[in-house]
């Protein structure tokens, strides 16, 4: 097994044994792509999601939130496209009877192309030595070469197709690509059809097709809806954003990779409205502060990459991803979108209702331009606990499992310890508790032995453990132990809170 796959399944693994997610409804068996955050999962989902909206409402004059209802009213999702083409092209394979997307086979075989030129790169790199530049050999070894003017080729083709909907065409692509299924080996497949991924379900004690709804795709258009109302009540002027956080829904036919790809998943969402014409400018502004707010957590910037996109949908004029380098490689973890009027026109037109903005500037009305920022919680927690997942050897020749969650956004900051549970150390160390508890999250933990309850605090990321020992009954004073270095520092109890805030920054 590949090595990034056993690491991603010792994670998965870790994740579960230490409460940060389990699979949902696992008692029965689970439910496919579905999951539960346990006791440190939620604590860390919360304050990805308090960090994101801090940066975006709190330290942004014209950003405010909202929180709009997952159910609505079912022509929006007419008006805004999804009805029609929020679909992906699935194909089963007969032998197996398994349902796969076209695309996601056609770019599995692209990734193994890419492996190959990896393995080039690797190769050279090795023969080479020093004097090796991956630059020139990348963009003149023959082999290299070919490989990526095949992905090319094929990711042309197969873009066109997605775009024309030309669906006979990408099946006979799988087949020229001679893609197997990885369950049965065979190549013997339907014909590939659209599956719209939204979740219907009907509202009301009448099950008549009037009656149908669908659970939000996306938080986006919760947002758009309600664009006259919020800038009406909260006074706001153009150029202005409106942030949600919320769960949305898609029915994914391929959901894998964790909480990468679920059915049930959580979204941070911003709609910034400017005026018709200032909106590129505006893309690039959120382009670089979304990025800075990534790296502001020092996950290394070497993780994260833009990956600009040549195909756009229909009603963009630009768009990228942020992509991080996950386990399984570099994924889309943000999308920035500029998805001109395009949305508000469209409820414009199927509502009846005009979504103007009179601009007392220019002393015109118009429809307000949109750049959109668009994040998967879930996703990013998955970024994060990817990061920080390290198993470490020590000079002992022990092993350790450690998570290095940023401290800013780790579940618990402060672990209480008392070195033993007698000569009054417990007693002290709940005073030491009740002093930093409203200030941070904290644990008290008295059992086992030090060096155990400080592997414990490693496994679930907690920054600081402040151990209680027979000096600070004396002296007043406590060691703080560092979990990425595991050194350890005399810290003045009356000075505790004050270094811990420090530390955090
Ligand atoms: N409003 C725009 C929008 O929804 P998207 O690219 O479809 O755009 C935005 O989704 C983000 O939501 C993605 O970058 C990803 O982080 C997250 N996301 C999308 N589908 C997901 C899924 N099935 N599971 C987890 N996260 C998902």
């Amino acid at each position: 097994m590949a090595n990034h796959e056993e690491q991603f399944k010792k994670l998965v693994s870790h994740a579960k044994e230490y409460g940060f997610i389990f699979p949902s409804s696992e008692i029965y068996d689970g439910l496919a792509a579905v999951y539960d955050y346990g006791e440190y999962g939620s604590e860390l989902k919360k304050n990805i999601r308090d960090y994101w909206w801090k940066s975006m409402v709190q330290m942004h004059e014209n950003i405010v939130g909202i929180d709009s209802s997952i159910f609505m009213h079912p022509t929006i999702w007419k008006a805004s496209g999804h009805v029609d083409a929020f679909n992906d092209p699935m194909i089963d394979n007969k032998d197996s009877k398994k349902r796969y997307r076209a695309d996601v086979l056609i770019e599995d075989y692209c990734a193994k192309i890419e492996a190959k030129i990896d393995k080039e790169v690797e190769k050279a790199a090795k023969r080479f030595g020093e004097a090796f530049d991956k630059q020139q050999f990348i963009t003149t070894n023959p082999r290299v070469l070919e490989y990526t003017q095949k992905i090319a080729d094929i990711t042309h083709r197969m873009n066109h197709d997605l775009e024309v909907n030309d669906l006979a065409d990408l099946k006979k692509l799988v087949e020229e690509l001679e893609i197997a299924c990885p369950i049965s080996g065979t190549k013997n497949w339907t014909d590939i059809r659209q599956f719209n991924l939204m979740f219907d379900t009907k509202i009301g004690s009448v099950s008549d097709e009037a009656n149908t709804i669908y659970l939000r795709p996306e938080t986006a258009q919760g947002i758009f809806v309600n664009f006259l109302n919020v800038q009406k009540t909260g006074r706001m002027k153009i150029p202005f954003g409106i942030a949600q956080t919320g769960k949305a829904f898609r029915n994914e036919i391929v959901a894998r990779q964790f909480v990468f790809r679920m059915r049930e998943f959580e979204q941070m969402e911003m709609q910034f409205f400017c005026a018709p014409g200032t909106e590129m400018e505006w893309f690039r502004y959120w382009k670089e502060e979304r990025m800075k707010w990534h790296l502001s957590l020092g996950m290394q910037p070497e993780n994260y990459r833009f990956h600009d996109h040549e195909k756009l949908a229909h009603y963009a004029n630009a768009a990228t991803d942020i992509e991080f380098n996950f386990m399984f490689g570099f994924k889309e973890l943000e999308g920035i979108h500029s998805r001109t009027d395009y949305d508000l026109s469209r409820h414009q037109e199927f509502s009846g209702k005009k979504l103007q903005y009179f601009d007392s500037e220019r002393n015109e009305s118009y429809v307000p331009y949109v750049v959109e920022t668009s994040i998967g919680l879930d996703r990013m927690v998955l970024a994060v606990l990817s990061h920080a997942f390290c198993e470490e050897k020590l000079e002992d020749g022990t092993e350790r499992v450690v998570m290095r969650i940023p401290a800013k956004i780790a579940p618990y900051k402060v672990a209480v310890l008392p070195l033993v549970k007698k000569d009054g150390m417990p007693e002290k160390a709940r005073e030491i508790l009740e002093m930093l508890q409203p200030l941070y999250m904290c644990q008290y933990e008295e059992k086992d032995t030090i060096g155990r309850r400080y592997r414990r605090q490693d496994a679930i990321g907690t920054p600081f453990c402040v151990t209680v020992d027979s000096d600070t009954l004396t002296g007043n004073t406590v060691t703080v132990r560092h979990r990425d270095s595991m050194e350890q520092e005399r810290v003045s109890v009356d000075r505790l809170a004050a270094y811990i805030a420090e530390k955090m920054k």
